[in-house]
């Protein structure tokens, strides 16, 4: 039974995709995630940041695991385009009044950190309202491709593959999907880049 899950295969577009992580794994790094914020931050008040679009689902989930309380506030960072590798710029648009993030400490939501250039930028970006502390929880990182300061709150680290699901897209393809997925290695025409 499992192991058909886990030859489970989907198709997006052009691209064959299989399942890399299922909803209950996802669940069970999230709540582990929610347990250690809420542990750190459990007398800070956070504003937590949530990265759009690909953190939304992520975000969602965390928060109502975190029992603490927090401000929600959003940012939208787009780098990738229609691609499936980083442009190398980073575009930032803020949804709020800054003046709700200035001397707070900010917990930046991502859903995954890959060449480390969005976290970076936003960090630059959220300066500017001095906030107490920014840290960052991501669910995913590639370390392999990843240049910087390590995120505070990594949910699973891995390998340099292309994944959809859980709010990450493929061309804004595939959001919507319950399980994580990752391209399927003789589909790697984009992997690796
Ligand atoms: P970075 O700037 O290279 O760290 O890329 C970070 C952003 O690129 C993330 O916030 C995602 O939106 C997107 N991204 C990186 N890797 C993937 C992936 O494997 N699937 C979908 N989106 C990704
Ligand atoms: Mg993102």
């Amino acid at each position: 039974m499992k192991k058909k899950e886990e030859q489970k295969t989907i198709h997006v577009r052009d691209r064959r995709f299989r399942l890399f992580l299922s909803a209950e794994q996802i669940d069970k790094i999230v709540r582990n995630l929610a347990d250690q914020i809420s542990k750190k931050y459990f007398d800070k008040n956070p504003v937590c940041v949530v990265v759009l679009k690909g953190a939304f689902v992520f975000a969602a989930d965390l928060i109502r695991y975190m029992e603490i309380p927090c401000e929600v506030t959003f940012l939208r960072a787009e780098s990738y385009g229609a691609e499936m590798h980083s442009s190398g710029e980073v575009k930032i648009t803020f949804f709020s009044n800054g003046n709700r993030l200035r001397h707070r400490h900010i917990l930046l939501i991502e859903d995954i950190v890959d060449t480390g250039l969005t976290v970076k930028e936003i960090y630059r970006y959220l300066q500017q309202f001095k906030p107490k502390s920014i840290e960052t929880v991501t669910l995913l990182l590639k370390p392999e491709t990843y240049v910087g300061e390590i995120p505070a709150f990594i949910g699973k680290a891995i390998p340099s593959l292309f994944v959809i699901g859980y709010g990450m897209d493929y061309n804004e393809n595939g959001r919507f999907l319950k399980d994580l997925y990752v391209l399927d290695t003789n589909d790697d025409k984009h992997n690796g880049k």
